[in-house]
């Protein structure tokens, strides 16, 4: 293995005590001013990375694609797509963040290619071709698809092929095709194209859509609405038998190397937590879930936050994790609206609630991810035209709900709060144009409040969102109590509060939280008069004061 990077003091394994940092590529710098983020805007901003403490970063898709969803559709696994440079800048990046510490892991995406990856193009070729059977092929149901089940970027999951006759089953876009699981020589040539990119010293993964290689029966949703197409996620999410598939994926791949992997693992259910990510027996060292950010977990019908529910939905899995085991903590990635403006305070309290969120998230056991902008407070884009989407699943959502008579304006309102283009939107790195991400035009559109929140301005200013960030990377990965301790909720009942506690053999550390715009009232069962406090995002702190104010949090030692 050429990854010969030292391993930390301790016993326990590296990524443990790691602070990780998401960078969605397209949006991240670009370098050579055609308004794309690359590979080379990468390594120059690795001095920035250092310097906040990461070390690990998953870059999202960086294969050759035609682009339908960004990257996620791969037409070729083993070469780097031509915007973003070419495979001697990925070895370069790759080189020049060991030399700072920095680990790299890749977004690896085997639930489907694009369907312009020369495995389908053959796939669809004839009924008789040899890789016929490497995606799913089906025939239609009177002169229909052969069920009814719709895709999660909308329509039908099944897309005909007029050559051939037959439909392909696509859970994503229709550009998408999933592949075939059952079949062993795909199995092959997939197990074969991870341990050629092991080889090359990178040092894990992050697995895309993993829970939904598995298909289920193929018979239609129950229909109860009379709906054209029945949303079919659960069915085709953590399957019977996915396990095995997962294990033989493991023993031809990640097992031989010393690396780490994190499975977005919708739908894997809390009771089996072990068999996804115990080091013991589990398939990967970590996992994404994302009960506290799906909205029919914390949301009411209009849309209302509920910090209750958020506590609650983060708890179990905090619980759940056994002393071997692992959740990524997030709150933020490219698929998700911002936090801040979706739990925090934009307008009012925005560099309160911006830390506020950081601190709740970070300091709970797993290993913390940053999606790129959280560090600065972010917020939602500011688009006011449709023509600023750049999404497929939020331009197709567009269309449909026009199609259905809803208004322009109205379809526009709803997609703003939810499209994938909120977090999509260029880092703003300074105030220059377009935030200092290009010197061009930009392929999607910046957001306007560059100019006072960008992270050059918060380099400067000791009080600054990313300044907290930076405390608070440097604190947990110090404080053995931060990384291993249990985890306990406290004030359960509270709609304000989120209070926990990490406790590690004789010591515990406090955290608090008030998410609201309101004073709330702090009531826990601990001494906290002679208690330190390691961190806040007020200035004059007592630690004794039982009033929190709007958004306030601390990180008490006791
Ligand atoms: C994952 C990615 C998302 C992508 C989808 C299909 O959920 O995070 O961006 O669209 O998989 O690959
Ligand atoms: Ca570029």
């Amino acid at each position: 293995m050429k990854n010969n990077m030292k391993r930390t003091r301790t016993l326990r394994p590296w990524w443990e005590s790691a602070a990780a940092y998401q960078i969605y590529p397209r949006s991240f710098k670009d370098s050579n001013g055609d308004g794309v983020g690359d590979l080379q805007g990468i390594i120059s901003k690795l001095p920035y990375l250092s310097e906040l403490g990461i070390d690990l970063i998953w870059i999202c898709p960086i294969y050759t694609s035609p682009n339908d969803d960004n990257g996620y559709d791969i037409s070729d696994y083993q070469n780097i797509q031509r915007e973003y440079g070419t495979m001697e800048d990925f070895e370069e990046l790759l080189h020049k963040a060991h030399e700072r510490g920095i680990r790299v892991i890749m977004d690896l995406v085997i639930n489907h290619t694009s369907s312009s990856h020369p495995w389908f193009i053959e796939s669809r070729s004839s009924i008789h071709n040899s890789k016929r059977d490497w995606y799913i092929w089906k025939d239609g149901k009177d002169n229909k698809e052969p069920n009814n089940w719709e895709s999660i970027f909308g329509g039908s999951a099944w897309e005909y092929d007029e050559k051939t006759g037959q439909y392909f089953l696509h859970v994503f876009g229709k550009t998408m095709p999933d592949i075939n699981w059952e079949n062993t020589q795909v199995k092959r040539a997939i197990f074969d194209m991870i341990c050629w990119w092991l080889d090359k010293g990178i040092d894990g993964f992050r697995v895309d859509a993993i829970s939904h290689i598995k298909k289920p029966d193929f018979n239609d949703m129950p229909n109860p609405k009379n709906e054209r197409y029945v949303s079919s996620f659960d069915k085709h999410m953590n399957q019977p038998g996915i396990m095995d598939l997962l294990r033989e994926l493991k023993e031809n791949t990640f097992s031989k190397y010393d690396i780490f992997t994190v499975a977005e693992a919708n739908g894997a259910r809390i009771e089996e937590i072990d068999e996804w990510v115990s080091q013991e027996k589990g398939i990967f060292h970590s996992l994404f879930q994302f009960d506290h950010l799906n909205l029919w977990n914390v949301e009411s019908e209009e849309g209302k936050i509920s910090i209750k529910k958020l506590k609650s939905a983060l708890t179990r899995w905090q619980k759940a994790v056994s002393a071997d085991g692992n959740v990524a903590l997030v709150m933020e990635n490219h698929d998700l609206v911002r936090s801040v403006s979706r739990f925090g305070s934009p307008d009012k309290y925005w560099k309160e609630s911006a830390k506020c969120l950081a601190l709740m998230y970070y300091m709970q056991k797993g290993v913390p991810f940053i999606y790129q902008g959280q560090e600065l407070g972010m917020l939602n884009a500011d688009y006011n035209s449709h023509l600023d989407f750049r999404d497929a699943p939020t331009l197709f959502g567009y269309q449909e709900r026009i199609n259905k008579g809803m208004s322009p304006e109205e379809s526009l309102e709803v997609l703003k709060k939810s499209t994938r283009d909120n977090s999509r939107t260029p880092m703003q790195w300074d105030d220059s144009p377009h935030g200092g991400f290009t010197t061009g035009t930009p392929w999607i559109k910046v957001n306007q409040n560059y100019h006072w929140l960008n992270a050059k301005a918060q380099i400067k200013d000791e009080d600054s969102i990313l300044n907290f960030y930076k405390k608070i990377i440097k604190i947990k990965k110090e404080t053995v109590g931060l990384i291993y301790g249990d985890y306990e909720l406290l004030m359960e009942e509270s709609e304000n509060v989120y209070a926990y506690t990490r406790t590690y053999e004789d010591k515990t550390y406090l955290i608090v939280c008030n998410i609201s715009e309101e004073n709330s009232q702090l009531e826990v069962d601990l001494d906290i008069t002679k208690a330190d406090i390691l961190i806040s995002n007020y200035a004059d702190i007592n630690s004794n004061e039982k009033v929190l104010r709007p958004f306030e949090c601390r990180l008490y030692s006791l």
